[in-house]
């Protein structure tokens, strides 16, 4: 039975562009047959709580003798890591906000990077593909004076690639506010295109991993 972990994080219930490309992933996932099923995670409808204490960040066996967690605060952290660990494919919808992740998907993120658990030493979910769906209002093409001001894509390759060592396939589309923006109109065209091609993309995705 295949496993897709669906995760949203935009604030936007009505004309999200993450959420209708995440969809449209789940959608064709799905279409592969009954046996692909979805598990889902709206972290804007039911969002997780900021972490309860730093004593969170670490395993058990790695804390200090002062450093101490509520049992509720340690079910909802291993709730939230063995519905990770039991996806075969992850899907997340990340828009740029204030230039980095929505905060409700960082209180996500600090509850699944742990080193002794699912990082650093050890990596349980090497190799495990997951689709980021990052959704930018703005552009930050290479050569442009905002080429570097995208810090919530570097954050998801960083935890999910680099500390969590799953194999990242992230999709980007820019200019969202293109629509909204009279100084962005003239992106319009190209923005569509680019949500086009992410569609695409994400299709072909869900219909080959796992
Ligand atoms: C709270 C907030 C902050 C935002 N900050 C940025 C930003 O820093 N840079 C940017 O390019 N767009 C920014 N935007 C625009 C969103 O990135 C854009 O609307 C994107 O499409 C949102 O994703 P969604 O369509 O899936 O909701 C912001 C939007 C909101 C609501």
């Amino acid at each position: 039975m295949p496993s897709l972990l669906h995760i949203d994080s935009s604030a936007d219930l009505a004309h999200s562009r993450s959420r209708d490309l995440t969809a449209a992933f789940a959608d064709a996932w799905r279409a592969r047959g009954p046996e692909y099923t979805v598990v889902r995670r709206d972290l804007h409808t039911v969002p997780l709580p900021h972490l309860e204490t730093s004593a969170l960040h670490w395993a058990a066996a790695d804390r200090r003798a002062d450093e101490t967690v509520a049992p509720e605060a340690e079910q909802l952290r291993q709730e939230v890591i063995d519905e990770l660990l039991a996806a075969d494919v992850v899907l997340i919808g990340a828009p740029l906000y204030n230039y980095t992740v929505p905060s409700t998907l960082k209180a996500w993120i600090d509850r699944v990077h742990v080193p002794g658990v699912l990082a650093g030493d050890v990596q349980p979910l090497a190799g495990r593909p997951v689709v980021t769906v990052v959704s930018r209002g703005a552009t930050y093409d290479a050569g442009t004076p905002t080429e570097t001001w995208d810090h919530g894509s570097p954050v998801l390759h960083l935890i999910l690639g680099t500390a969590l060592g799953m194999k990242l396939y992230p999709v980007t589309v820019s200019a969202t506010l293109a629509d909204r923006i009279p100084d962005l109109a003239p992106l319009a065209e190209h923005a569509a295109a680019e949500v086009a091609d992410a569609r695409t993309t994400l299709e072909r995705l869900a219909a080959t991993l796992a």
